[in-house]
Order: structure tokens, then C-alpha cells, then sequence
């Protein structure tokens, strides 16, 4: 009987080709199969990721270690007794020095360059870039290795985390100028509208990572009630948050329930721990591109900038490189306690000292979900009267803090108790009202590790 229709109907092959096609198109944008899924919450709640094991064995052949280096002695005497420009690695001594440059030529230097790369005849000149860059990447992998362990823990990176044997990572991005000349009616789309590798080839916009990695734009658009109000956020705002959260989701390799419930994006309550190390790898990311390559614009050669002249920039793939933590969480850090932090102490003539009348900050902090008093930093708080009663000009601002657990409106109000308090304090201790104001912050959530998070801050203004 088949055998009869298929005679009966020469066009079917034809039909079925086409059909095939069709669906071929159709499915372009997908992965090819197999897939695999495994489930992390409970059941019947949509908590599951979803793997590829073709695409896993891809990424994981990228992400290994390399051999470390044997350990250097730790005694002998200090690089910069016996070099003449040393000026970061004053704490290390000359075999920790020289164990150092070993691997940063093996993870940053091209092959055929070696110790040229950034060295010429002569090894204390700064004459090039590369070097000036090296140096200021020496202080930006310590800071991140001690000052960011909310985010990078006891894990931390190395150099090799973001350049993995090349001279300019794999993964960075600059500020996209968009397209030129668009005018009329699509004049002004916001970055939208032209497919997006960044977005997961969406039609999002294509640069979220110069308001949220740059800049510090809100990135919460949820609103906290259902009714009209002051904290609605536009569908263009929106647009920008999934963007960068697609990004994000592939630098990583997993999706939304990695970090949320999907029963609600915005609560903390139901989100898994990893939204909160997010969190602060999204302020790391800002931080680093802020204060260490933004600052580095004009050493970089004009070859290495992108179109509107701006420094290569760090995303979350710069160093996780498509995988949940960078090297599947293998630390080579541990490995060099040299770009770590200190190794040895440094005599004190060497190290800077603080001016003599520097002005203090002040820095109290709170326990969880408490205004009434702070549990820390009085001295701080002493030094800013002191330095007041001295500078009878001088006034203060006052911002309030939060950590980023819990829910948002409480914590806006937990913020302005607390400076309040810290006020309160002030004006008791003789200081004229006047002279203290309190400063809603742009961003009330605070920096740090949550303990560091539930602050006041007070400045002074000259
Ligand atoms: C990626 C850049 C880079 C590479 C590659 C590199 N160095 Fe360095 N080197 C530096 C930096 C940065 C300093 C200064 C460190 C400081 O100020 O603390 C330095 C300083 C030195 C100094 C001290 C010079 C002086 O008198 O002040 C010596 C010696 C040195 N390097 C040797 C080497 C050797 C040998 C190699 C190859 C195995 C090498 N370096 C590869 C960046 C590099
Ligand atoms: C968090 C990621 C990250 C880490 C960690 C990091 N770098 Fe970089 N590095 C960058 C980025 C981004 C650039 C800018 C890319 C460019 O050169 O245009 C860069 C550029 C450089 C350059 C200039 C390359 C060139 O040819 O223009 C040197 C040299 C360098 N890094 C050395 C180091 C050294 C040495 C370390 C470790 C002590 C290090 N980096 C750690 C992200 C990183
Ligand atoms: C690696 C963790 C992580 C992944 C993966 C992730 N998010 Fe997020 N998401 C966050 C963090 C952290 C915030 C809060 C950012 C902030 O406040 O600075 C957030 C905020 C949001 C918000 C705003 C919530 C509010 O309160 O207004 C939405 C919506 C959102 N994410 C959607 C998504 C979607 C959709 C995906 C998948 C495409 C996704 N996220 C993937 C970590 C993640
Ligand atoms: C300087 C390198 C670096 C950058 C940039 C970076 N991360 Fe990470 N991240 C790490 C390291 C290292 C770990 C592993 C920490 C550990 O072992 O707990 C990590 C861990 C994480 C985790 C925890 C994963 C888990 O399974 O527990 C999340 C989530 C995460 N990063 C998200 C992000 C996001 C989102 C960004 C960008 C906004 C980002 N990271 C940028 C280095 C980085």
C-alpha cells in the first residue's frame, strides 16, 4: 500500500526535503542536541539547568590549569634593595621577584617575545607600554585577590585567569558607538533592534555593560507594588537589565535559575546564594573597570583602544569564560601568595604615610537589620568631630547603607535610620545642625562583604 502511494505521488520526497529545510531554518538559533538537564530545586518550581556535554567538552579544554611554577625561598633580600625600579613588588624578595616575571611571561607575553615583551636593553626603564600596564595589572590582581573575596573567595585569580597565554584576553568589550546616521522615525532606539550576540542574538540592546559595568545605573526594574507609583521603571530600562542578565547568563554558562527563582526575579529571599556573589561581581567589574583600565586609557596605543577611544573593558567573561567559575573553581592563586598580597613586611620609610592633616572619613557599621546604635567604628566618628571642632568651615555629608539581602523598601528606610542616627550623634556631640546634611546615595546598597555593606559614611565637605 506505501509502496503504491509513493508511486502515486512523485511530489512527497520533494515536499519532505523542503520540509526538512524549513525546519532546519527554523531551528537555526537553537543548540544542537544532545541535551542534558539537571534539577536543583525542588520539584514541579522550573529550577533546572540545562547542559550540553558537546559544548561542555569545548569549554573545558579551555579552562584547565597551567603547571605552577616550584615555590620560591622566602628569605634572601628584597628585589628593590637590588633592582633600581621597583615600585609594587617592594615586598618580595628576589627569588619570590623573579618567580613572578617568570609567569607573567608565560601567561601574558607572546611566545616568540618573552621577557621582551615588556622589557628593552635596559630593565628599569618604563619606556614601554607594556610594561606601565603590567605593573598597574600586578596591583589590580592583588586588589582583587584581597579586597573582592565576596566575590573571587579564597579561590582568586591570577593573571592567567583573564589573558590565559594571550597578550589582550579573549573576552573584552568596549563601548559600542551603534550604528551611524540613523535618523527619522529609528533614530534614538536605544541599541535595540539589531541582533545582538551579546543579548543571545535578541534584539535587546547591544551594549549593557556601559550602564551597568561602567556606570553604576539601577538594575532593578521590578516594582515593589502593583499600583502606580515613584519606583516604576520604563520597558527601555527593562530591556537593558535582560540584556545584560543574558550576557551574564552565557559568560557563565547557565541560565536564569542559576541565580533566580523564576517564581519571582527580584526577591532575594528566593534566590539561590550565587545571585548574591553576582551581585557583587557586578560592583567588582565596575570597580575594576573604573579604576584600572579606564585610568590606563592614554598609556594603551591608539591600536588597542576601540572606536570612540576607549580602553578595552572586564565583563563576567573576561574571566569565567563561559563556565560558573573561572577554571571550573581550580585556584592557581593559591599557588602565588606573590599576587596575593604582601609577602613580607616593608621597611616603613619606603611605604606612604598618611599627610599629617589628611582628612578622616567617618564609618560605622550596624548589625543585621538594626539602626539604633552602630557596633563599630567610633573611633572614626571621633576623628570627624575632632576634625570639625579644628575646621569650623568644614561641613559633613551623611549616607546611609544597606546590605542587598531582604526587601528593598525596608532597606531604604533602614539606610535612612541609620544616618540619622549617626547625625543625631554629631549634633549631641556639639557639632551646629547646619553644618551636617543627610545625602541619599544613587546607590543605597553598599560595597564590600555584607558586614561592610550595613555602613553610614560620613565625608567631609570643604
Ligand atoms: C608582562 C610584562 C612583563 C614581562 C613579560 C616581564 N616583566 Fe620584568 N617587570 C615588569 C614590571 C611591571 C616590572 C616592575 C615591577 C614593579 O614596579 O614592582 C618589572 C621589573 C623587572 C626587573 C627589575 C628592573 C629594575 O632594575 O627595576 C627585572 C630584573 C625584570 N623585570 C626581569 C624580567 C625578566 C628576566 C623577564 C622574562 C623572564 C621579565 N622581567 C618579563 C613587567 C614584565
Ligand atoms: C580581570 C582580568 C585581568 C587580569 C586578572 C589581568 N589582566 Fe592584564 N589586561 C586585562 C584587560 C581587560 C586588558 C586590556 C586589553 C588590551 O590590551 O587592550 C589587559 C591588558 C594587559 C596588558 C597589555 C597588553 C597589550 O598588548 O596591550 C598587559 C601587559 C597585561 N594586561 C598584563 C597583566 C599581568 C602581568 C597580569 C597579572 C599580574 C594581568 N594582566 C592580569 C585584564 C586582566
Ligand atoms: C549569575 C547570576 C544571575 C543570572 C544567571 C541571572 N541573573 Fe538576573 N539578576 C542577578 C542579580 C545579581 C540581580 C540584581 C542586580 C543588582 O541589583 O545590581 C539580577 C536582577 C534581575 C532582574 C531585576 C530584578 C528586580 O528586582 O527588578 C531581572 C528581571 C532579572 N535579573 C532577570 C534575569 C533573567 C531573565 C535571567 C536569564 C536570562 C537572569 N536574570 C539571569 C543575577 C543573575
Ligand atoms: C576578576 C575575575 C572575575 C570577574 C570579572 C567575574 N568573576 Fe565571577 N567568579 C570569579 C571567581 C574566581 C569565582 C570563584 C569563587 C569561588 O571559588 O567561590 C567566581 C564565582 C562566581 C559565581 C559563583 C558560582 C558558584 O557556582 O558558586 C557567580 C554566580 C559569579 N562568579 C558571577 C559573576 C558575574 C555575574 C560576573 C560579572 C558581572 C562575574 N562573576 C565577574 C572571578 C570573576
Amino acid at each position: 500500500m506505501s509502496a503504491f502511494l509513493r508511486r502515486r505521488n512523485p511530489l512527497r520526497p520533494v515536499v519532505l526535503c523542503a520540509a526538512t529545510v524549513g525546519l532546519g531554518i527554523m531551528l537555526g538559533g537553537c543548540e544542537r542536541p544532545p541535551m542534558d538537564a539537571v534539577q536543583t530545586g525542588y520539584r514541579g518550581i522550573g529550577l533546572a539547568e540545562v547542559i550540553n556535554p558537546r559544548l561542555d567538552a569545548a569549554k573545558y579544554s579551555v579552562n584547565q590549569l597551567p603547571v605552577a611554577l616550584p615555590a620560591a625561598p622566602a628569605d634572601g633580600p628584597l628585589a628593590s634593595t637590588v633592582y633600581q625600579n621597583i615600585r609594587v613588588l617592594k615586598d618580595l624578595n628576589v627569588a619570590q621577584f623573579t618567580r613572578v616575571m617568570l609567569a607573567i611571561t608565560q601567561w601574558v607575553a607572546p611566545p616568540d617575545q618573552s621577557c621582551n615583551y615588556c622589557h628593552g636593553a635596559n630593565m628599569a626603564s618604563d619606556d614601554k607600554y607594556t610594561k606601565v600596564v603590567a605593573r598597574r595589572m600586578i596591583e589590580m590582581t592583588r586588589h582583587i585577590n584581597s579586597d573582592w573575596t565576596s566575590h573571587v573567595a579564597q579561590t582568586g585569580v591570577t593573571c592567567y585567569t583573564c589573558h590565559r597565554g594571550n597578550a589582550v584576553p579573549r573576552n573584552v568589550w568596549f563601548t559600542n558607538a551603534g550604528q551611524s546616521g540613523t535618523t527619522g522615525l529609528i533614530a534614538g532606539n536605544a541599541g535595540k533592534n539589531s541582533p545582538t550576540t551579546v543579548a543571545g542574538l535578541s534584539a535587546l540592546p547591544y551594549d549593557p555593560y556601559t550602564p551597568f559595568l561602567l556606570g553604576d545605573k539601577n538594575i532593578r526594574v521590578i516594582a515593589n507594588d502593583a499600583l502606580p507609583g515613584g519606583d516604576h521603571s520604563s520597558i527601555k530600562q527593562t530591556d537593558y537589565t535582560y540584556a545584560l542578565m543574558i550576557s551574564m547568563s552565557q559568560a557563565l554558562g547557565v541560565n536564569c535559575v542559576y541565580c533566580h527563582n523564576s517564581r519571582s526575579f527580584a526577591v532575594w529571599d528566593a534566590s539561590t546564594p550565587k545571585r548574591t556573589t553576582a551581585w557583587y561581581g557586578i560592583r567588582m567589574a565596575r570597580d575594576l573597570n573604573n579604576n584600572y583600565l579606564v585610568p590606563l586609557t592614554a598609556t594603551f596605543p591608539q591600536h588597542r583602544l576601540g572606536v570612540l577611544g576607549d580602553v578595552a573593558k572586564v565583563n563576567c567573561a573576561t574571566c569565567h569564560q563561559g563556565v560558573f567559575k573561572p577554571l571550573y573553581g581550580e585556584s592557581l592563586a593559591k599557588d602565588y601568595p606573590e599576587l596575593v598580597g604582601a609577602m613580607h613586611a616593608v621597611a616603613a620609610s619606603s611605604a606612604p604615610s598618611a599627610p599629617a592633616d589628611a582628612v578622616p572619613v567617618g564609618r560605622l557599621y550596624f548589625d543585621v537589620d538594626k539602626s539604633a546604635k552602630w557596633v563599630e567604628g567610633e573611633d572614626s566618628l571621633q576623628s570627624v568631630v575632632d576634625y570639625l571642632k579644628a575646621h569650623d568651615t568644614a561641613k559633613v555629608s551623611i549616607s546611609g547603607y544597606h546590605d542587598p539581602s531582604g526587601d528593598v523598601a525596608h532597606n531604604l528606610q533602614l539606610a535612612k535610620a541609620r544616618a540619622i542616627v549617626v547625625r543625631k550623634a554629631l549634633v549631641s556631640d556639639g557639632i551646629a545642625p547646619d553644618r551636617v546634611s543627610l545625602d541619599k546615595p544613587m546607590e543605597t546598597t553598599g560595597t564590600g562583604d555584607p558586614r561592610d555593606a550595613r555602613r553610614v559614611e560620613v565625608t567631609v565637605q570643604q
